[in-house]
């Protein structure tokens, strides 16, 4: 058999998504499932460490079960078994870890530990040669999801004929990730859970220019991200406007009822908020992109990967896209069900460590703050 063939499955669980895939040959993806807890989370306005782990160790048996249905391959047919190891809540990655080494170990596989961040980075990857192209190293990534907003420099060196993917971190948040302050803002304007999706949908009927939100003034490394000011700019701006109380109650009953779709939200939104909803964006989008390209100063790249959560939004894929056709650099975003957590892309990071040989130690533990570099 020749490496390309090998199967991987991927088992993620360190958030609030149960996930299994089957990847062959780390490019192409046989399944991949993703059991969401969002509608578990949503009463609460965000991810409640005690509740994920339960509905991982509810989850975790059927979805792999699903993966390998769906890749219409027997669990005997894997080659290895690729686990997040980090990082994440510990109990919700204590559940794939400890399922993983379980199944590793029954099928006499190799079990891989995978960084979720490096997961993130080869969703990039994934996607780009399912449309036959092949990304330039080194690369400039920006992960930006819930959990995370990151700058990495990915080179990748062939030593000993296996691939190694090497990362150096440039900059990181201070604060809030960027999906944290797209969620909190959801959450103070009553527009549910997840915050990004229904912003990203309602901001295009806003005026992105109706509120000024200052930028964060940071000293030290000029790569760093912050957003728990604009956060804060938000809800003092709902203080000075206390007109938009009332709507902010209308669409939480509304919500209540489990009326939550964009069209519903926005009718029960004033032009005033869709306009603060508009500026928001704008501000988290033009600052995530700003930093990034700023990277350029130091490093000499042709192109730049955009990964996690957030990197669904489409005023961040259309910036992203616009600069980087003005200064000649490749933007490369995942397709939207790779942008999210999902076990693909740990199967297609596996896939890298298996070929290298690089396996885990059965004693194998979850590592709540795992570093990529
Ligand atoms: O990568 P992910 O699924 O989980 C983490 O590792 O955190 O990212 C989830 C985050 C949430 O904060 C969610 O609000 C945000 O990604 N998100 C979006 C969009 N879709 C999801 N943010 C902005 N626009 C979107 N379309
Ligand atoms: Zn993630």
């Amino acid at each position: 058999m020749t490496g390309t063939e090998h199967l991987i499955l991927g088992i993620e669980s360190s958030c609030d998504e149960t996930a299994a895939a089957v990847v062959a040959g780390g490019r192409h993806i046989r399944s991949n499932i993703v059991a969401s807890q969002a509608e578990i989370h949503r009463t609460y306005g965000g991810v409640v460490p005690e509740l994920a782990s339960r509905e991982h160790l509810r989850q975790i048996v059927p979805v792999v079960r699903e993966a390998v249905a769906q890749a219409h391959i027997t669990l005997g047919d894997i080659d290895a078994v690729a686990v997040t190891q980090g990082p994440g809540l510990v109990g919700a990655l204590l559940v794939g870890v400890t399922y993983g080494k379980v199944l590793a170990r029954s099928l006499g596989k190799p079990l891989i530990a995978v960084n979720h961040l490096e997961g993130h980075v080869h969703a990039v990857l994934l996607e780009a040669r399912a449309t036959g192209r092949e990304p330039d190293l080194p690369a400039i990534c920006l992960i930006v999801s819930g959990g995370h907003t990151v700058l990495y420099s990915v080179k990748c060196s062939a030593g000993d004929g296996a691939a190694h993917f090497l990362y150096s971190k440039i900059g990181g948040t201070r604060d809030d990730a960027a999906g944290e302050a797209y969620d909190k803002v959801a959450r103070m304007l009553a527009l549910g859970y997840p915050g990004g999706p229904i912003i990203d949908r309602l901001a295009p009927y806003g005026n992105a220019e109706a509120v000024r939100f200052s930028e964060p003034k940071m000293t030290g490394n000029p790569y760093d991200f912050s957003f728990s000011g604009i956060k804060t700019a938000v809800l003092h701006h709902l203080r000075r406007h206390p007109q938009l109380a009332p709507e902010i109650e209308a669409r939480r009953q509304a919500l209540l009822r489990g009326e939550r779709t964009a069209d519903r939200l926005r009718a029960l939104s004033s032009q005033a908020t869709l306009d603060l909803i508009a500026s928001f964006q704008r501000a988290v989008v033009s600052n995530l992109v700003a930093q990034t390209f700023a990277t350029l100063r130091e490093h000499a790249t042709r192109s730049i990967f955009v990964s996690g959560g957030v990197a669904a939004n489409s005023e961040l894929r259309f910036v992203f896209q616009a600069e980087g056709g003005r200064r000649g650099i490749e933007v490369f975003f995942p397709s939207r069900a790779l942008s999210t957590d999902n076990a693909a892309m740990i199967a297609a990071a596996g896939f890298v460590r298996f070929m290298a040989g690089d396996s885990a130690d059965p004693t194998l533990n979850a590592e709540a703050n795992l570093p990529l570099a």
